[in-house]
């Protein structure tokens, strides 16, 4: 195993796209930043200089960081922020993950723009369980404001006002032809080879669809953890989901678009409903006239049997060992919820109220003075409290018509406990308090196995028959269907505070997060490593 050396610095770059220049956070200054590649069983090593003006902490989406919490980056979860002007080095080990991960900043919204591509290739001497490809292609779909996104957030955020909609998706950083100002980013193939995308969907807010004109699409890998092969020509990738696929250059030489656009399963939220491009090039018909590319059909913005039927069919390779006996049985709705507020420009949801977001009516609160991780290995205590609450405090019909007086959230910094070991099984529940939509949930530190899924509110007695067992998928984020549940289940044996929330940042801005306080276990192998000298002081 090879130990690789990076440096990021955080900076500020002008860059323009949309034929307007203006400043943004990059890591050197590139966008998306810069894509790194390691094997299974590597360790990375990640100097990161912040010479931006706004705090910022970097997270390896979907590395497990098995004892190592300090590396995973969540601001005041488990670091303080790295102030303008400091470093930190992110130290890990990537132990049995293979595929295609990301990294992004962790800290408010600068996400927008700091995040590029982890992509873990087989330990030397194996390889895929399928035919390896001539070529690969990392494509990172993001969005892009007009505007500086801190800027962004502080309107979302004061206002409690609708979601921020951005001024386009982009393909690799690029917008593509059918914005103004036209530029796509162009991937030359050579007819007859087999090609692997890999997947991100690094967008802030959004679902999306993503197909290319007149190719199918092979489904191989999903959250860096194999998938039975399957072909579609659509994929729907939610908020921090990644997936492989391999594409056949079968078609006659010439020029194809790629494409991403919204899946928005909410009714009544504003929308962006343009389409990003990206040109795949037949090297063989670049001489010659320039044709129009093929633009791929995608599916309506509200296609949600489209969304339900792709899901269904993305399952492990084999069979997997997902734990059968239960110790921790959860059951936590997800959903947005509005606040009282003290009259003023903050106030603009209706009868004086703002947006909160959350999960068992707890709006998640971080903590200021230092992380909960260093909090729970140093005991400081008065930082957080560890009853979050197993089940939702009053139960109802979630996805029906519900008043909305009937759900307040309360805030909190409430961490659930687990043992170390624990077989845990999560509920996870849509409502429907202020709109139903997919929720794109994230768990750092852990793979976890999705069990079921389904529309309308989980009735254990009915669906729990309807469990996959055997051959369910692993992902580190789930999308929710919209108006409905899906059910996770995981054994907890990476001890550490890992935060479990919603991808999308609007969501996430409001609350709608808790973290886990997974225990140490006995022994060196089972305990949380000491923090690194160098971690920020907050
Ligand atoms: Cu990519 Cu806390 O998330």
């Amino acid at each position: 195993a090879e130990t690789h050396h990076h440096k990021f610095v955080v900076q500020e770059t002008p860059m323009t796209r949309l034929c307007k220049t203006h400043n943004i956070i990059t890591v050197n200054g590139q966008l998306p930043g810069p894509t790194l590649k390691v094997r299974n069983g590597d360790t990375l090593v990640v100097k990161v200089l912040n010479s931006a003006r706004y705090n910022v902490t970097i997270h390896w989406h979907g590395i497990r960081q098995m004892r190592t919490p300090w590396a995973d980056g969540p601001e005041y979860v488990t670091q303080c922020p790295i102030k303008p002007g400091a470093t930190y080095t992110y130290r890990f080990t990537i132990e049995n993950q293979e595929g295609t991960l990301w990294w992004h900043a962790h800290s408010r919204w600068l996400r927008a723009t700091v995040y590029g591509a982890l992509i873990i290739y087989p330990k030397l001497g194996t390889t895929y369980p399928f035919p390896k490809p001539k070529h690969e292609i990392p494509i990172l779909l993001g969005e892009w404001w007009n505007r500086d996104p801190i800027s962004v957030l502080r309107q979302a955020l004061f206002t409690g006002a609708a979601p921020n909609v951005s001024d386009a998706y982009t393909i690799n950083g690029q917008p593509g032809d059918l914005y103004p100002c036209k530029g796509a980013v162009r991937f030359p193939v050579k007819s007859g080879e087999t090609i692997l995308l890999r997947i991100i969907n690094a967008a802030l807010n959004q679902q999306l669809f993503f197909s290319v004109a007149n190719h199918r699409l092979t489904v191989v890998e999903a959250d860096a953890a194999y998938t039975k092969p399957f072909t579609t020509s659509t994929l729907m990738l939610g908020p921090a989901q990644t997936t492989n696929v391999l594409l056949m250059a079968d078609q006659t030489p010439g020029r194809y678009y790629m494409a991403a656009r919204a899946y928005a399963s909410a009714q009544n939220a504003p929308f962006d409903n343009t389409t990003t491009t990206a040109i795949l090039e037949y090297k063989s018909a670049r001489k010659g006239a320039p044709s129009r590319p093929t633009l791929p059909r995608l599916p309506a913005y509200n296609d949600t049997a489209t969304v339900r039927a792709f899901t269904a069919q993305i399952k492990s390779p084999s069979k997997v060992d997902v734990p059968t006996k239960i110790d921790e049985n959860l059951f936590f709705t997800i959903g947005l919820g509005f606040v009282n507020c003290t009259p003023g420009p903050r106030c603009q949801g209706p009868n004086n109220t703002r947006f909160a977001a959350s999960m068992n009516n707890i709006s998640f609160v971080l903590p200021r003075k230092t992380s909960l991780l260093q909090a729970y290995y140093q005991n400081i205590p008065g930082v957080f409290t560890t009853d979050f609450p197993a089940v939702p405090p009053i139960k109802f019909n979630y996805t029906g018509n519900v008043s909305r007086g009937l759900w307040q959230p309360r805030f909190g910094t409430k961490l659930y406990k687990l043992k170390f070991g624990s077989r845990v099984q999560i509920v996870l529940q849509d409502t429907a308090i202020f709109t139903t939509e997919d929720h794109p949930i994230h768990l750092h530190g852990y793979h976890f196995y999705v069990v079921g899924q389904g529309t309308g509110n989980f009735n254990a007695r009915r669906d729990t028959a309807s469990f996959n067992l055997i051959d369910p998928p692993q992902r580190n984020t789930i999308d929710v269907p919209v108006g409905g549940w899906a059910v996770i289940r995981f054994v907890a044996d990476n001890p550490g505070v890992w935060m479990f929330h919603c991808h999308i940042d609007t969501h996430l801005s409001w609350g709608l997060a808790m973290s886990f306080l997974v225990e140490n276990g006995v022994g060196k192998l089972q305990s949380v490593e000491p923090p690194p000298a160098d971690l920020p002081p907050c």
